[in-house]
């Protein structure tokens, strides 16, 4: 699999890409999204959780996550790096983007878009924890049980998926196919 940051030929559809293979389409994740949304609603009722995105490959599912939660409830952002430009964890985490708000007596959902070695979530949670998050769960679109390194426990699995490296959704290759509205395999 090699980096394709060259232009599209014009008219060339980046979604009927002839080297995706569509892993999971739109329609099952919006439904799985949808009933991860309910479930959450229904564990913090009556509470306001803030659910902390983490960049740039959780956007996507956060945008229709919060929207499936009815709840009064905040969100925030940060942004850490661990992959750099390819395809293996490098096991370092470095925050580019720090929280806005404090976590003291929060109760926050980290959201994620895959949960793979465990180094990105178990750092974060560690972190939080001892900023003073009152409690802390994990809510991941994407799990690859078979990668892990480190314990962690996601509260909130959308799938889990083999070992291989799926793209869309909100996932990249070398910052392409974040715009994919399905998550695919890239082939070759
Ligand atoms: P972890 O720290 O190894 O659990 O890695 C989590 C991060 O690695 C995710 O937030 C993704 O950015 C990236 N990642 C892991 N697996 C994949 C994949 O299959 N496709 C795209 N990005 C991935
Ligand atoms: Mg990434």
């Amino acid at each position: 699999m090699s980096a394709d940051i060259s232009q599209s030929q014009p008219g060339a559809s980046e979604f009927r890409n002839p080297n995706l293979e569509v892993l999971i389409p739109t329609d099952k994740l919006q439904e799985r999204i949808r009933q991860m949304g309910q479930q959450i609603a229904h564990d913090y009722a009556g509470r306001r959780p803030e659910l902390i995105c983490v960049l740039k490959g959780a956007m996507v599912f956060l945008s229709d996550l919060m929207r499936a939660i009815d709840l009064n409830l905040s969100i925030d952002y940060i942004a850490v790096s661990s992959y750099g430009k390819g395809t293996k964890s490098s096991g370092e985490v470095k925050i580019i983007k720090d929280l806005d708000e404090p976590l003291q007596g929060r109760d926050i959902i980290l959201v994620e878009d895959i949960l793979d070695t465990g180094l990105t979530l178990s750092y974060l949670v560690n972190s939080f924890r001892a900023r003073g998050a009152t409690s802390i769960r994990i809510a991941t679109l994407l799990n690859k049980p078979e990668r892990r390194k480190v314990d962690v426990h996601a509260d909130y699995v959308g799938f889990d998926i083999p070992d291989e490296f799926v793209v869309g959704y909100g996932l990249d290759y070398a910052e392409r196919y974040r715009n994919l509205p399905f998550i695919g395999v890239v082939k070759g």
